[in-house]
């Protein structure tokens, strides 16, 4: 049951394989890409533990000398000081532009070593090995590193594509439920923009992958990874279609940043309850059918997703004018104006450009923000 999946990008293009046992196959996969038969796993200090001495030993069968460098697992390390504290690492091993990096983590490693690797000597080829749902249907694939500053998220970062994206179906095996839950609201996500087929296959079948039932995991990441391939084949740089992968990310940014960006409301959370008022608020301004408003409720709900503001973690509530202002500073919005991704139907999302603070507001009172 291993699919490949081409990204299409010319010159730069790729497959993501996705599949169980890949990890004990790395070596066959790693090795043709490899110059000099030499990589650097950047791992995350959990994933080394767990998975690491697999994944050094699977290359080491195939003739590739490895070392390995341990990340602090956590967002923190996605940061100026985490940088430059890998960078020198990699530098020590005196690595060169024939040798590759192997990002071995979440969706905090892809995107640290993956910009350490756009950088590190003018650009060294990586390869992704996503351990968490969310980094193998979304952060993995197509090419967007970063780090945070304390301005924000992901705002330093470059697009640098990998060679390779092994997703291994079996490490999630041990994903705790949350962190399940928060990559099906990635999944769910394509579903809701481009493909009311594959939303209604999950609204019967999410169950069966969020229990980790090989065949349907194996479905809901293949098809994911084929959504993002496509689009991202067609618009790398978010000149145009990319931008319909940030459904729900605007309500959700507005909300992270209420919650402190921290376990209180998880990314992948932020987005699901994101989906659910990017569809209500379609349903409002009469773009959008109230029956699909309520079913992208239901099926986000029945992940143990929340979908209302009272779902989510903050005591005082939600001020209306406080998440507008978030949503402007949204990276995404452009010249001051504020830009939604919002939905004519389950499966036809569409970018809005220049939305009105007005009908915003009142939605987010309606919602149950205070004015
Ligand atoms: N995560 C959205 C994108 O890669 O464009």
């Amino acid at each position: 049951m291993i699919r490949t999946i081409p990204v299409g990008l010319g010159a730069r293009a790729y497959d993501v394989v996705v599949g169980p046992g890949l990890i004990d196959r790395a070596g066959d996969h790693i090795a043709p890409l490899l110059r000099n038969r030499r990589t650097a796993i950047v791992a995350d200090s959990n994933v080394a533990e767990h998975h690491g001495e697999r994944l050094s030993a699977a290359l080491e069968r195939a003739g590739v000398a490895v070392d390995v460098i341990t990340v602090p697992a956590g967002e923190e390390s996605k940061s100026f000081e985490g940088l430059a504290d890998l960078s020198d690492q990699l530098l020590a091993l005196e690595l060169d532009r024939g040798d590759v990096i192997v990002a071995f983590g979440g969706g905090v490693i892809g995107d640290l070593a993956g910009f350490a690797a756009s950088i590190y000597k003018r650009g060294i080829d990586f390869v992704q090995v996503p351990t968490s749902l969310l980094a193998q249907v979304d952060s993995s694939v197509g090419g967007k590193t970063a780090i945070d500053t304390p301005r924000g998220k992901n705002l330093i970062g470059a697009f640098h594509q990998p060679r390779l994206v092994l997703a291994d179906l079996d490490v999630l095996a041990t994903l705790p439920a949350r962190e399940m839950a928060c990559g099906y609201a990635e999944v769910i996500k394509y579903g809701m923009l481009g493909d009311a087929d594959f939303f209604q296959w999950l609204e019967r079948n999410g169950a069966r992958v969020l229990e980790r039932e090989l065949e349907a995991l194996s479905h809901a990441v293949a098809r994911s990874v084929e959504m993002k391939a496509e689009i991202v084949a067609e618009d790398e740089k978010e000149q145009g279609r990319r931008a319909l992968l940030n459904l729900g990310h605007t309500f959700g940014h507005a909300l992270e940043a209420e919650c402190g960006f921290g376990e209180a409301l998880k990314h992948g959370e932020a987005v699901g309850a994101g989906c659910a008022m990017a569809f209500r608020f379609s349903a409002m301004l009469g773009l959008c059918p109230d029956i699909d408003a309520a079913r992208v409720e239901q099926a986000l709900k029945a992940a143990g997703l929340p979908t209302r503001l009272d779902d989510l973690p903050r005591g005082p509530g939600f001020r209306a004018d406080r998440l507008i202002a978030h949503m402007g500073q949204d990276k995404k919005a452009q010249g001051g104006t504020l830009t939604f991704i919002l939905a004519r139907r389950i499966g036809e999302a569409f970018t809005a450009k220049g939305v009105d603070p007005a009908p915003l507001r009142d939605f987010l009172i309606t919602e149950g923000a205070l004015p």
